[in-house]
């Protein structure tokens, strides 16, 4: 069959979906009727019971991940014009996050298999204005957490995990499967957005070991009031509360995490679904000539949060995501990179190298190579729990035509 000879079909197969239902609708519907509907004793329950999945000690439940990001890097001392290591090739948040603090996001390249950080490059950039390394499961896919601990640990640099994608992906730590998350660094940070494995239309999860940190992240999400509403509301005299250092308004509501409470006893089906479409997808799309398929270090389950394969050198990425979106597959290309976006000039984010080496333009770094690579000859196939393996072997068929051309 040649690519004219495809068909439309009556839906579009999307991207993504999140898997909500009635439960989540009855949760929400709980709280709203209970009257209270912000940080209250629902969040608090998220949280524990999001500790025990992940296997962390403390968890704060914030507004989203881009804020848990920018809380971790405050926690860890991040302050005005301090370099922070993370990559180009991420959701803008990630960088954002460091700009929050006034800091400078130094950019480094990616694998080209894993679509994470290249732990040889880091190294190379620290400097003594390193104070932090931020690191990206990107897509749900572990980084290799080994190798870049082993670093931050020689040059005392604390670890944040973005782990946005992340929730339920393992790494083989110890002799054991443990979840992303338990932290392995010093603190993880995770998103509930609908693009995400699970959701509470938004929302976001901090984890740590370290519980000054924790205590920390509490105050802060409340504009570090002293004497939380819960306190207050119970007590039988009156108190007043203080406001002793500047704080945000970073807090869940308790719709969000009686949502997120469901979401997360899904949870386990979900990640067993997305780990079967994702090895469906190995299987089918194995002999399209070449076309690289996303892979699994022998230490590393991701969740499958994205599929992402990289095209055929002939194939123009934009003619084939509209080709399979002509007759009905939604794709997405490969994930961006930061350093080429008008909001990245170049005062606002550095390749570590000295001035007289870089050779950078705006929008384009030779440094990045892997990451500029991977953004425009890669796309994201649609992956969702409740995809139909019959809609699977649609999109690999469309796909393998396009592929030819
Ligand atoms: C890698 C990564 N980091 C951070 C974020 C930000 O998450 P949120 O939308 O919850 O702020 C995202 C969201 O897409 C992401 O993909």
């Amino acid at each position: 069959m040649s690519h004219k000879q495809l068909t439309n079909q009556p839906k579009t197969i999307p991207l993504a979906k999140p898997w909500l239902g009635e439960p989540e609708a009855e949760a929400a519907k709980r709280v709203i009727l209970s009257g209270w509907v912000t940080q209250g004793p629902e969040v608090a329950a998220f949280e524990q019971e999001f500790a025990a999945y992940v296997g962390a000690k403390y968890t704060c439940a914030v507004s989203n991940c881009t804020i848990a990001l920018h809380l971790a890097l405050l926690a860890v001392g991040v302050k005005s014009g301090d370099e922070v290591i993370t990559v180009s090739h991420s959701y803008i948040a990630t960088a954002n996050s460091i700009r929050y603090c006034d800091a400078i996001p130094v950019f480094v390249d990616i694998e080209p298999q894993s679509y994470n950080i290249n732990p040889i490059l880091i190294e190379n950039v620290i400097s003594e204005r390193t104070r932090a390394i931020l690191v990206v499961h990107q897509m749900g896919m572990p980084c290799d957490l080994k190798a870049i601990l082993d670093i931050a640990h020689r040059y005392q640099l604390p670890v944040i995990e973005d782990a946005a994608c992340a929730i339920g992906s393992e790494i083989l730590w110890d002799g054991e499967w443990q979840k992303i998350g338990k932290p392995h660094g010093d603190i993880a940070c995770f998103s509930f957005h609908p693009r995400k494995v699970i959701t509470t239309g938004d929302g976001g999860m901090i984890t740590t070991n370290n519980p000054q940190w924790d205590k920390q992240f509490r105050l802060w999400r409340q504009h570090s009031m002293s004497v939380p509403d819960t306190l207050r509301h119970g007590a039988k005299q009156v108190i007043f509360e203080s406001y002793p250092m500047l704080g945000y308004n970073y807090r869940m509501t308790d719709i969000q995490a009686a949502v997120g409470r469901e979401q997360l006893k899904r949870l386990p089906e979900i990640v067993e679904r997305r780990r079967f479409l994702a090895q469906r997808y190995q299987v089918l799309l194995t002999d399209v000539p070449g076309l690289k398929l996303p892979c699994e270090s022998t230490w590393a389950k991701s969740n499958w949060q994205s599929f992402c394969v990289r095209l055929p050198s002939q194939c123009d990425q934009k003619q084939i995501m509209q080709a399979m979106l002509d007759v009905g597959v939604a794709t997405r290309r490969g994930i961006m990179c930061v350093h080429r976006e008008p909001a990245y000039d170049l005062e606002t984010w550095f390749c570590g190298m000295s001035d007289k080496d870089c050779h950078c333009k705006p929008g384009c770094c030779e440094r990045l190579f892997e990451s500029e690579q991977a953004q425009d000859h890669a796309i994201i196939l649609p992956l969702f729990y409740q995809m139909r393996e019959q809609e699977q072997d649609r999109i690999v068929e469309v796909l393998k035509i396009v592929c030819q051309g």
